[in-house]
Protein backbone atom coordinates (compact mmCIF):
# COMPACT_ATOMS: atom_id res chain seq x y z
CA UNK A 1 0.00 0.00 0.00
CA UNK A 2 1.60 3.20 -1.11
CA UNK A 3 1.62 6.08 1.34
CA UNK A 4 -1.38 9.32 0.69
CA UNK A 5 -0.84 12.70 1.51
CA UNK A 6 -3.42 13.43 4.77
CA UNK A 7 -5.19 16.34 3.56
CA UNK A 8 -5.37 18.72 0.42
CA UNK A 9 -3.86 21.36 2.31
CA UNK A 10 -1.26 19.95 3.10
CA UNK A 11 -0.17 18.44 -0.61
CA UNK A 12 -0.25 21.77 -2.07
CA UNK A 13 1.78 23.20 0.65
CA UNK A 14 4.25 20.20 0.03
CA UNK A 15 3.85 20.81 -3.48
CA UNK A 16 4.18 24.90 -2.99
CA UNK A 17 7.57 23.87 -0.31
CA UNK A 18 8.72 21.92 -3.26
CA UNK A 19 8.59 24.94 -5.45
CA UNK A 20 9.87 27.36 -3.51
CA UNK A 21 13.44 27.14 -3.22
CA UNK A 22 16.67 29.57 -3.19
CA UNK A 23 15.73 29.64 -6.25
CA UNK A 24 13.00 32.18 -5.99
CA UNK A 25 14.96 34.61 -3.38
CA UNK A 26 18.30 34.29 -4.93
CA UNK A 27 18.34 32.65 -8.10
CA UNK A 28 15.68 34.63 -9.69
CA UNK A 29 16.98 38.25 -8.60
CA UNK A 30 20.80 37.28 -9.85
CA UNK A 31 19.18 35.96 -13.49
CA UNK A 32 17.11 39.10 -14.19
CA UNK A 33 19.61 41.17 -13.14
CA UNK A 34 22.00 39.23 -15.20
CA UNK A 35 19.31 39.37 -17.94
CA UNK A 36 18.44 43.05 -18.05
CA UNK A 37 15.71 43.46 -15.56
CA UNK A 38 12.70 44.37 -17.77
CA UNK A 39 13.83 42.82 -20.16
CA UNK A 40 13.86 39.40 -18.81
CA UNK A 41 10.39 39.39 -17.59
CA UNK A 42 8.14 38.82 -20.91
CA UNK A 43 10.51 35.56 -21.95
CA UNK A 44 9.60 34.87 -18.90
CA UNK A 45 5.80 35.13 -18.59
CA UNK A 46 5.61 33.42 -21.57
CA UNK A 47 7.70 30.89 -20.56
CA UNK A 48 4.87 30.71 -17.78
CA UNK A 49 1.98 30.35 -19.85
CA UNK A 50 3.43 28.23 -22.99
CA UNK A 51 5.56 25.68 -21.12
CA UNK A 52 5.67 26.03 -17.41
CA UNK A 53 2.01 25.39 -16.67
CA UNK A 54 1.60 22.93 -19.26
CA UNK A 55 4.78 20.77 -18.05
CA UNK A 56 3.23 21.12 -14.58
CA UNK A 57 -0.58 19.59 -15.17
CA UNK A 58 1.56 16.79 -17.25
CA UNK A 59 4.12 16.94 -14.71
CA UNK A 60 1.22 15.83 -11.97
CA UNK A 61 -0.82 13.28 -13.85
CA UNK A 62 2.53 11.61 -14.92
CA UNK A 63 2.65 10.89 -11.14
CA UNK A 64 -0.65 10.18 -10.24
CA UNK A 65 -1.14 7.75 -12.99
CA UNK A 66 1.73 5.98 -11.71
CA UNK A 67 1.15 6.22 -8.38
CA UNK A 68 -1.62 4.55 -8.64
CA UNK A 69 -0.15 1.58 -10.34
CA UNK A 70 2.49 1.27 -7.47
CA UNK A 71 5.18 3.44 -9.49
CA UNK A 72 6.46 7.16 -7.96
CA UNK A 73 9.45 7.25 -10.44
CA UNK A 74 9.87 7.68 -14.16
CA UNK A 75 11.73 4.80 -15.34
CA UNK A 76 8.53 2.78 -14.18
CA UNK A 77 6.19 5.21 -14.91
CA UNK A 78 7.57 5.83 -18.48
CA UNK A 79 7.72 2.21 -19.23
CA UNK A 80 3.91 1.78 -18.18
CA UNK A 81 3.02 4.74 -20.98
CA UNK A 82 5.35 3.95 -23.21
CA UNK A 83 6.05 0.35 -24.54
CA UNK A 84 9.36 0.55 -25.68
CA UNK A 85 13.02 -1.21 -24.78
CA UNK A 86 14.12 2.65 -23.92
CA UNK A 87 11.32 4.29 -22.17
CA UNK A 88 12.92 3.10 -18.96
CA UNK A 89 16.32 4.71 -19.36
CA UNK A 90 15.00 7.64 -20.81
CA UNK A 91 13.05 7.25 -17.29
CA UNK A 92 16.42 7.35 -15.15
CA UNK A 93 17.09 11.03 -16.19
CA UNK A 94 14.42 11.52 -13.50
CA UNK A 95 16.54 9.96 -11.20
CA UNK A 96 19.85 11.01 -11.74
CA UNK A 97 18.99 14.75 -11.79
CA UNK A 98 17.51 15.45 -8.64
CA UNK A 99 20.14 13.51 -7.15
CA UNK A 100 23.04 15.58 -8.70
CA UNK A 101 21.20 18.63 -7.71
CA UNK A 102 20.36 17.43 -4.17
CA UNK A 103 24.31 17.22 -3.60
CA UNK A 104 25.48 21.11 -4.32
CA UNK A 105 21.62 22.05 -3.13
CA UNK A 106 22.02 21.13 0.72
CA UNK A 107 25.22 22.48 1.35
CA UNK A 108 23.97 25.45 0.36
CA UNK A 109 21.06 24.83 2.36
CA UNK A 110 23.68 24.09 5.20
CA UNK A 111 25.16 27.66 4.73
CA UNK A 112 22.13 29.51 5.59
CA UNK A 113 20.90 27.64 8.70
CA UNK A 114 24.74 28.78 9.84
CA UNK A 115 23.86 32.06 9.12
CA UNK A 116 20.72 32.52 10.73
CA UNK A 117 22.53 30.86 13.73
CA UNK A 118 24.90 33.61 13.23
CA UNK A 119 22.56 36.35 12.55
CA UNK A 120 20.66 36.03 15.86
CA UNK A 121 23.69 34.90 17.98
CA UNK A 122 25.68 37.98 16.82
CA UNK A 123 28.40 36.55 15.14
CA UNK A 124 27.54 38.68 11.84
CA UNK A 125 29.51 42.01 11.45
CA UNK A 126 27.82 44.77 12.89
CA UNK A 127 27.31 48.54 11.30
CA UNK A 128 30.88 49.76 13.80
CA UNK A 129 32.62 47.04 11.83
CA UNK A 130 31.58 47.93 8.32
CA UNK A 131 33.16 50.85 6.65
CA UNK A 132 32.17 54.28 5.40
CA UNK A 133 29.25 53.73 2.66
CA UNK A 134 29.67 53.84 -0.74
CA UNK A 135 33.43 52.99 -0.51
CA UNK A 136 34.41 49.49 -1.83
CA UNK A 137 35.55 48.84 2.24
CA UNK A 138 32.03 48.39 3.20
CA UNK A 139 31.23 45.25 2.41
CA UNK A 140 34.65 43.79 3.13
CA UNK A 141 33.99 42.06 6.41
CA UNK A 142 31.11 40.46 4.85
CA UNK A 143 33.35 39.54 1.86
CA UNK A 144 35.75 38.24 4.50
CA UNK A 145 33.18 36.15 6.75
CA UNK A 146 32.09 34.40 3.63
CA UNK A 147 35.70 33.71 2.26
CA UNK A 148 36.92 32.53 5.43
CA UNK A 149 32.97 30.27 6.12
CA UNK A 150 33.04 28.38 3.24
CA UNK A 151 36.72 28.33 2.44
CA UNK A 152 37.32 30.13 -0.78
CA UNK A 153 40.76 30.93 -1.09
CA UNK A 154 41.13 31.03 -4.81
CA UNK A 155 42.91 27.94 -4.76
CA UNK A 156 40.21 25.80 -6.46
CA UNK A 157 40.06 23.72 -3.62
CA UNK A 158 37.83 24.89 -0.43
CA UNK A 159 38.33 24.40 3.20
CA UNK A 160 35.47 24.43 5.16
CA UNK A 161 35.38 26.24 8.41
CA UNK A 162 34.14 24.00 11.00
CA UNK A 163 31.28 25.82 11.68
CA UNK A 164 30.39 24.80 7.82
CA UNK A 165 31.27 21.49 8.14
CA UNK A 166 29.32 21.26 11.18
CA UNK A 167 25.95 22.80 9.59
CA UNK A 168 26.56 20.68 6.63
CA UNK A 169 25.77 17.37 9.12
CA UNK A 170 23.30 19.13 10.89
CA UNK A 171 21.42 19.82 7.58
CA UNK A 172 22.05 15.72 7.11
CA UNK A 173 20.94 15.01 9.61
CA UNK A 174 17.07 16.89 9.56
CA UNK A 175 16.62 16.35 6.06
CA UNK A 176 17.02 11.98 7.00
CA UNK A 177 14.95 12.93 10.29
CA UNK A 178 11.93 14.71 7.89
CA UNK A 179 11.73 11.85 5.41
CA UNK A 180 12.12 9.35 7.31
CA UNK A 181 9.08 9.69 9.16
CA UNK A 182 7.41 9.66 5.50
CA UNK A 183 5.19 11.71 3.09
CA UNK A 184 2.44 12.86 5.33
CA UNK A 185 4.30 12.12 8.86
CA UNK A 186 7.27 14.02 7.60
CA UNK A 187 7.21 16.09 3.91
CA UNK A 188 3.68 17.49 4.84
CA UNK A 189 3.83 18.15 8.26
CA UNK A 190 7.19 20.14 7.61
CA UNK A 191 5.37 22.01 5.09
CA UNK A 192 2.16 23.02 6.89
CA UNK A 193 5.01 24.95 9.25
CA UNK A 194 7.23 25.79 7.78
CA UNK A 195 5.58 27.20 4.70
CA UNK A 196 3.36 29.78 6.73
CA UNK A 197 6.20 30.86 8.52
CA UNK A 198 8.23 31.31 4.89
CA UNK A 199 5.52 33.42 3.72
CA UNK A 200 5.23 35.58 6.66
CA UNK A 201 8.68 36.49 7.26
CA UNK A 202 8.91 37.11 3.87
CA UNK A 203 6.11 39.84 3.39
CA UNK A 204 7.42 41.44 6.93
CA UNK A 205 11.01 41.79 4.95
CA UNK A 206 9.54 42.90 1.94
CA UNK A 207 7.48 45.88 3.46
CA UNK A 208 10.73 46.71 5.41
CA UNK A 209 12.86 46.92 2.38
CA UNK A 210 9.89 48.77 0.28
CA UNK A 211 10.28 51.54 2.65
CA UNK A 212 14.00 51.98 2.81
CA UNK A 213 15.37 55.45 1.41
CA UNK A 214 18.52 56.57 1.50
CA UNK A 215 20.87 59.44 -0.21
CA UNK A 216 21.89 56.73 -2.93
CA UNK A 217 18.44 55.49 -4.11
CA UNK A 218 15.02 53.89 -2.93
CA UNK A 219 13.88 50.45 -2.81
CA UNK A 220 11.39 51.65 -5.66
CA UNK A 221 13.96 52.22 -7.73
CA UNK A 222 14.90 48.59 -7.65
CA UNK A 223 11.65 48.14 -8.70
CA UNK A 224 11.30 50.44 -11.43
CA UNK A 225 14.49 48.31 -13.05
CA UNK A 226 12.50 45.02 -12.97
CA UNK A 227 9.25 45.79 -13.74
CA UNK A 228 9.78 48.45 -16.40
CA UNK A 229 9.15 46.24 -20.30
CA UNK A 230 12.39 47.01 -22.77
CA UNK A 231 10.66 45.36 -25.78
CA UNK A 232 13.89 46.67 -28.07
CA UNK A 233 16.24 43.88 -26.90
CA UNK A 234 14.20 40.75 -26.89
CA UNK A 235 15.91 39.64 -29.75
CA UNK A 236 18.39 38.25 -27.25
CA UNK A 237 18.26 34.65 -27.34
CA UNK A 238 20.48 34.22 -24.14
CA UNK A 239 17.23 36.29 -22.36
CA UNK A 240 14.92 33.67 -23.57
CA UNK A 241 17.23 30.64 -22.53
CA UNK A 242 18.10 32.10 -19.23
CA UNK A 243 13.91 33.23 -18.58
CA UNK A 244 13.09 29.31 -19.61
CA UNK A 245 15.60 27.87 -17.40
CA UNK A 246 14.55 29.64 -14.64
CA UNK A 247 10.84 28.68 -14.63
CA UNK A 248 12.22 24.89 -14.70
CA UNK A 249 14.10 25.44 -11.88
CA UNK A 250 11.92 27.73 -9.38
CA UNK A 251 8.69 25.36 -10.77
CA UNK A 252 10.83 22.33 -9.95
CA UNK A 253 10.26 21.25 -13.46
CA UNK A 254 12.00 18.76 -15.65
CA UNK A 255 13.49 17.26 -12.33
CA UNK A 256 11.78 14.38 -11.39
CA UNK A 257 10.26 16.22 -7.75
CA UNK A 258 7.05 17.01 -9.13
CA UNK A 259 6.08 13.33 -10.56
CA UNK A 260 7.26 11.73 -6.98
CA UNK A 261 4.83 13.60 -5.26
CA UNK A 262 2.15 13.27 -7.09
CA UNK A 263 2.62 9.97 -6.94
CA UNK A 264 0.96 10.01 -4.00
CA UNK A 265 -2.41 11.36 -4.82
CA UNK A 266 -5.52 8.89 -5.03
CA UNK A 267 -7.03 7.94 -7.92
CA UNK A 268 -9.28 10.48 -8.25
CA UNK A 269 -7.71 13.66 -6.62
CA UNK A 270 -7.82 16.82 -8.27
CA UNK A 271 -4.91 17.93 -9.80
CA UNK A 272 -5.77 20.64 -11.63
CA UNK A 273 -6.83 23.26 -9.47
CA UNK A 274 -4.31 21.89 -6.69
CA UNK A 275 -1.27 22.09 -9.11
CA UNK A 276 -2.54 25.65 -10.22
CA UNK A 277 -2.86 26.23 -6.62
CA UNK A 278 0.65 25.54 -5.72
CA UNK A 279 2.19 27.03 -8.60
CA UNK A 280 0.44 30.40 -7.81
CA UNK A 281 2.08 30.06 -4.46
CA UNK A 282 5.43 29.56 -6.23
CA UNK A 283 5.56 32.85 -8.56
CA UNK A 284 4.06 35.24 -5.83
CA UNK A 285 6.96 33.79 -3.84
CA UNK A 286 9.12 35.00 -7.25
CA UNK A 287 7.65 37.25 -8.68
CA UNK A 288 6.28 39.24 -5.70
CA UNK A 289 8.33 38.25 -2.97
CA UNK A 290 11.68 37.08 -4.08
CA UNK A 291 11.66 40.32 -6.88
CA UNK A 292 11.25 42.43 -3.80
CA UNK A 293 13.80 42.06 -1.34
CA UNK A 294 17.35 41.68 -2.35
CA UNK A 295 17.72 43.77 -5.32
CA UNK A 296 14.74 46.84 -3.78
CA UNK A 297 17.38 46.82 -0.81
CA UNK A 298 20.50 46.80 -2.70
CA UNK A 299 19.24 49.59 -5.16
CA UNK A 300 18.00 51.51 -1.62
CA UNK A 301 21.50 51.55 -0.37
CA UNK A 302 24.05 51.38 -3.02
CA UNK A 303 22.01 53.07 -6.24
CA UNK A 304 20.04 51.03 -8.37
CA UNK A 305 23.13 50.55 -11.03
CA UNK A 306 25.66 49.20 -8.44
CA UNK A 307 22.57 46.93 -7.19
CA UNK A 308 22.78 45.32 -10.60
CA UNK A 309 26.29 45.21 -10.44
CA UNK A 310 25.96 43.09 -6.73
CA UNK A 311 23.36 40.87 -8.23
CA UNK A 312 25.05 40.67 -11.45
CA UNK A 313 28.01 39.15 -9.23
CA UNK A 314 25.89 36.08 -8.40
CA UNK A 315 23.53 34.88 -5.94
CA UNK A 316 25.74 34.27 -3.09
CA UNK A 317 26.96 38.05 -3.24
CA UNK A 318 23.72 39.10 -2.93
CA UNK A 319 22.37 36.88 -0.46
CA UNK A 320 25.27 36.79 2.35
CA UNK A 321 26.98 39.43 1.62
CA UNK A 322 25.09 42.75 0.17
CA UNK A 323 21.69 42.13 2.34
CA UNK A 324 23.43 41.44 5.77
CA UNK A 325 25.41 44.61 5.27
CA UNK A 326 22.09 46.24 4.77
CA UNK A 327 20.71 44.77 7.86
CA UNK A 328 23.22 45.48 10.03
CA UNK A 329 22.99 49.78 9.06
CA UNK A 330 19.23 49.85 10.26
CA UNK A 331 17.80 49.28 13.39
CA UNK A 332 16.65 45.37 14.79
CA UNK A 333 18.97 44.23 11.50
CA UNK A 334 20.31 41.16 13.47
CA UNK A 335 16.18 40.49 13.55
CA UNK A 336 16.05 41.20 9.74
CA UNK A 337 19.05 39.27 9.31
CA UNK A 338 17.74 36.18 11.38
CA UNK A 339 14.59 36.35 9.17
CA UNK A 340 16.17 36.13 6.09
CA UNK A 341 17.94 33.57 6.58
CA UNK A 342 15.61 31.31 8.15
CA UNK A 343 13.49 32.09 5.64
CA UNK A 344 15.81 30.80 2.87
CA UNK A 345 16.30 27.70 5.46
CA UNK A 346 12.88 26.70 5.36
CA UNK A 347 12.93 27.30 1.79
CA UNK A 348 15.77 24.93 1.13
CA UNK A 349 14.70 22.38 3.38
CA UNK A 350 11.25 22.00 1.81
CA UNK A 351 13.13 21.70 -1.47
CA UNK A 352 15.58 19.46 -0.41
CA UNK A 353 13.57 16.63 1.10
CA UNK A 354 11.42 16.70 -2.40
CA UNK A 355 14.84 16.43 -4.41
CA UNK A 356 15.83 13.38 -2.81
CA UNK A 357 12.63 11.79 -2.48
CA UNK A 358 12.44 10.26 -6.30
CA UNK A 359 15.57 8.32 -5.45
CA UNK A 360 13.88 7.09 -2.05
CA UNK A 361 10.73 6.24 -3.81
CA UNK A 362 12.71 4.43 -6.23
CA UNK A 363 14.19 1.94 -4.03
CA UNK A 364 10.82 1.31 -2.00
CA UNK A 365 8.70 1.05 -5.22
CA UNK A 366 11.32 -0.97 -7.00
CA UNK A 367 13.32 -3.40 -4.91
CA UNK A 368 10.86 -3.03 -1.75
CA UNK A 369 12.77 -1.77 0.51
CA UNK A 370 11.85 -0.43 3.76
CA UNK A 371 11.13 3.42 3.88
CA UNK A 372 14.00 4.01 6.44
CA UNK A 373 16.87 1.76 4.54
CA UNK A 374 16.11 3.31 1.62
CA UNK A 375 16.52 6.94 3.26
CA UNK A 376 19.33 5.28 5.04
CA UNK A 377 20.87 4.49 1.73
CA UNK A 378 19.96 7.56 -0.67
CA UNK A 379 20.89 10.12 2.28
CA UNK A 380 24.36 8.17 2.85
CA UNK A 381 25.14 7.89 -0.49
CA UNK A 382 23.83 12.00 -1.12
CA UNK A 383 26.77 12.72 2.05
CA UNK A 384 29.50 11.40 0.38
CA UNK A 385 28.64 13.15 -2.89
CA UNK A 386 27.80 16.13 -1.81
CA UNK A 387 31.77 16.66 -0.40
CA UNK A 388 32.18 17.42 -3.90
CA UNK A 389 31.00 20.83 -3.68
CA UNK A 390 32.11 21.10 -0.08
CA UNK A 391 35.55 20.71 -1.48
CA UNK A 392 36.14 21.51 -5.25
CA UNK A 393 35.45 25.13 -6.10
CA UNK A 394 34.24 24.43 -9.87
CA UNK A 395 32.15 21.39 -8.87
CA UNK A 396 29.05 23.40 -8.15
CA UNK A 397 28.42 25.19 -11.22
CA UNK A 398 28.97 22.75 -13.19
CA UNK A 399 26.47 20.53 -11.56
CA UNK A 400 24.12 23.41 -11.68
CA UNK A 401 25.08 23.34 -15.44
CA UNK A 402 24.93 20.38 -16.63
CA UNK A 403 21.89 18.72 -13.98
CA UNK A 404 20.21 21.64 -13.36
CA UNK A 405 20.21 23.77 -16.42
CA UNK A 406 20.93 21.46 -19.13
CA UNK A 407 19.06 17.55 -18.52
CA UNK A 408 16.36 19.82 -16.84
CA UNK A 409 15.03 21.01 -20.27
CA UNK A 410 16.26 17.89 -22.45
CA UNK A 411 13.99 15.32 -19.82
CA UNK A 412 11.06 17.86 -20.01
CA UNK A 413 10.67 17.61 -23.72
CA UNK A 414 10.75 13.64 -23.61
CA UNK A 415 8.19 13.65 -20.81
CA UNK A 416 5.75 15.69 -22.49
CA UNK A 417 6.35 13.47 -25.82
CA UNK A 418 6.30 10.31 -24.46
CA UNK A 419 2.41 11.51 -22.33
CA UNK A 420 1.29 12.93 -25.42
CA UNK A 421 2.87 11.41 -28.43
CA UNK A 422 4.12 8.21 -27.33
CA UNK A 423 0.90 7.49 -24.87
CA UNK A 424 -2.58 8.62 -26.19
CA UNK A 425 -3.43 12.60 -26.16
CA UNK A 426 -6.80 11.99 -25.66
CA UNK A 427 -6.21 9.93 -22.72
CA UNK A 428 -3.33 11.82 -21.65
CA UNK A 429 -6.07 14.65 -21.43
CA UNK A 430 -8.59 13.04 -19.63
CA UNK A 431 -5.86 11.82 -16.91
CA UNK A 432 -4.95 15.46 -16.34
CA UNK A 433 -8.76 16.44 -15.93
CA UNK A 434 -9.94 13.35 -14.24
CA UNK A 435 -10.95 14.43 -10.74
CA UNK A 436 -10.55 17.78 -10.73
CA UNK A 437 -12.22 20.41 -8.99
CA UNK A 438 -11.54 22.97 -12.29
CA UNK A 439 -11.25 21.56 -15.78
CA UNK A 440 -8.18 22.73 -17.63
CA UNK A 441 -8.84 25.06 -20.20
CA UNK A 442 -9.50 23.68 -24.04
CA UNK A 443 -6.60 25.67 -25.21
CA UNK A 444 -3.64 23.96 -23.40
CA UNK A 445 -5.01 20.88 -25.30
CA UNK A 446 -3.17 22.27 -28.47
CA UNK A 447 -0.44 23.60 -26.45
CA UNK A 448 0.54 20.74 -24.78
CA UNK A 449 0.74 18.54 -27.81
CA UNK A 450 2.25 20.93 -29.81
CA UNK A 451 3.26 24.57 -27.98
CA UNK A 452 5.22 23.20 -25.70
CA UNK A 453 7.26 20.56 -27.37
CA UNK A 454 8.20 22.66 -30.38
CA UNK A 455 9.14 25.35 -27.90
CA UNK A 456 11.04 22.91 -25.45
CA UNK A 457 12.61 21.37 -28.72
CA UNK A 458 13.97 24.98 -29.55
CA UNK A 459 15.16 25.72 -26.18
CA UNK A 460 17.19 22.53 -26.35
CA UNK A 461 19.10 23.18 -29.88
CA UNK A 462 19.81 26.88 -29.29
CA UNK A 463 21.76 25.25 -25.53
CA UNK A 464 23.33 22.49 -27.86
CA UNK A 465 24.61 25.49 -30.54
CA UNK A 466 25.87 27.85 -27.73
CA UNK A 467 28.09 25.06 -25.77
CA UNK A 468 29.21 23.71 -28.69
CA UNK A 469 32.23 25.45 -29.74
N1 LIG B 1 12.34 24.83 -7.15
C1 LIG B 1 13.40 24.85 -6.19
C2 LIG B 1 13.90 26.26 -6.02
O1 LIG B 1 13.35 27.18 -6.53
C3 LIG B 1 14.51 23.95 -6.56
C4 LIG B 1 14.09 22.56 -6.81
C5 LIG B 1 14.32 22.00 -8.02
C6 LIG B 1 13.43 21.83 -5.85
C7 LIG B 1 13.91 20.74 -8.29
C8 LIG B 1 12.99 20.55 -6.11
C9 LIG B 1 13.24 20.02 -7.34
O2 LIG B 1 14.88 26.47 -5.37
Amino acid sequence: MREHWASRIGLILAMAGNAVGLGNFLRFPTQAAQNGGGVFMIPYMLSLALIAIPLMWVEWAIGRYGGVRGHGTTPAIFKLLWKHPTAKYLGVLGLFVPFVVVCYYIYIESWTLGYAIMAILGGLPTAADLGQLGTPDYLAPFENLLKSYTGMNGTGIYNPSLMAYSMFIITVVLNIFILIKGISGGIEKLAKVAMPLLFVFAIILMIRVLTLKTPQGSALDGLNFLWTPKWDQLSNPKIWLAAAGQVFFTLSLGFGAIITYASYLGKNDDLVLSGLSASSLNEFAEVVLGASIAIPAAAAFFGVVAAQDIASSGAFNLAFVSLPAIFANIPFGNIFGFLWFTLLFFAGLTSSVAITQPVIAFLEDEFQLSRKKSVLFTMGVLFCIAHIPVFLASALDEMDFWAGTFCVIVFALIEVMIFFWAFDPQKAWEEINRGGIIQAPKIFYPIMRFITPVFLFVITFWWVIDILP
